[in-house]
């Protein structure tokens, strides 16, 4: 609660960088793998896109259920940031960001959440110059995993304390059996919700397995007469599936019963309707009788 009192005093005490921008941050509960690389501009301001709690603003806690807590866990930061590997982050400073020499530096979780910067190297410092309009970040940032990035500056109020600092998970699928083969075979989404640190495959019923790429022939129920069914997954047989059939019951789905349709029983038509004690003949045009 101190904490939260002293930022909340800083802002009113540096009201020239006013957080008007004080938002609750919108994000999808569950996204899709894009097969083309996006790009993301984050604009290094504090007049827009920062939130203050992390549970209620810079997570929408409604689509996180698990994460319940009454706490107040006061962070101020850039909405949290969620992209793929391949994914190209700009980060665009605004004018009024200008006098003070400003740069984004690469640090832990620890000192992201308390705006520690004076431990860290040189070699952290994500751009060669100060930050002046448009800068890419290099991808040796932006490796799979999350990222913390803060503002760090020569002199003057602590920018990272009143929430120029970014959290960016960057996340990899393993959606693909190999580099040229189909997202879950085709047989489902590559997807991941928010708390995922990876996309995975999400399959559509018959299939299953990492990337889709078994079939469970037996989820048609194809065994009749409560004969059980055991998937092959497509490798046993054209069918993919194998009735293991209770007697009297025999045939590859238990339609069949032992001496009973044998060959040519029904002279002309089909048996057909079989149970353990009886079965009947379905007559060809033409042909009638038992
Ligand atoms: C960043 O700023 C530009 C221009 O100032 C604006 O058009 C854009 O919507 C902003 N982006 C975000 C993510 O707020
Ligand atoms: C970024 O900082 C973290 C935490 O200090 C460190 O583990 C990681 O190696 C750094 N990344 C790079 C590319 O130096
Ligand atoms: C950063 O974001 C990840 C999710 O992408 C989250 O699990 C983590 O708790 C966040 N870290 C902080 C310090 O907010
Ligand atoms: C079906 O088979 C199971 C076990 O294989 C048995 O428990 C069940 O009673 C059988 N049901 C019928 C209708 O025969
Ligand atoms: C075969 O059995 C089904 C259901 O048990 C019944 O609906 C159908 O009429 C029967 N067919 C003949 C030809 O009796
Ligand atoms: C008997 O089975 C054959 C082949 O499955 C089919 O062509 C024919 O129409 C059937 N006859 C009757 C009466 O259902």
């Amino acid at each position: 609660m101190i904490n939260n009192s002293v930022i909340i005093l800083s802002l009113v005490v540096l009201c020239n960088y006013c957080i008007s921008g004080k938002t609750t941050c919108s994000r999808k509960p569950v996204e899709e793998w894009s097969p083309q690389p996006s790009s993301y501009v984050v604009n290094w301001t504090l007049t827009e896109n920062i939130c203050m709690n992390f549970y209620k603003d810079c997570w929408d806690f409604s689509i996180n259920p698990k994460m319940g807590t009454s706490d107040d866990h006061i962070v101020p930061q850039i909405c949290p940031l969620q992209i793929q590997v391949g994914d190209v982050l700009v980060i665009s400073s605004e004018p009024s960001l200008q006098p003070p020499e400003i740069n984004v530096m690469n640090v832990s979780e620890a000192s992201f959440i308390d705006c520690v910067q004076n431990t860290t190297p040189e070699d952290q410092l994500l751009f060669g110059c100060r930050l002046k309009g448009k800068h890419t970040v290099n991808s040796q940032w932006l490796s799979a995993g999350t990222h913390y990035f803060i503002t760090v500056v020569a002199s003057g109020p602590s920018l990272c304390q009143l929430g120029l600092r970014l959290n960016v998970t960057v996340k990899q699928q393993f959606c693909q059996e190999s580099l040229s083969s189909e997202f879950c075979s085709g047989h489902g989404k590559c997807l991941s919700k928010v708390w995922d640190k990876t996309y995975r495959c999400h399959c559509q019923p018959p299939f299953s397995g990492k990337y889709c790429q078994e079939l469970d022939a037996c989820s048609s129920k194809p065994c009749k007469n409560n004969g059980s069914c055991i998937n092959y997954g497509g490798k046993w047989n054209k069918q993919g599936y194998e009735c293991i059939c209770h007697p009297p019951f025999t045939g590859s789905d238990c339609s069949e019963v032992i001496g009973q349709c044998e060959p040519n029983i029904c002279f002309h038509g089909n048996c057909s309707n079989i149970t353990a004690h009886s079965f009947i003949c379905e007559c060809d045009e033409h042909f009638s009788g038992k």
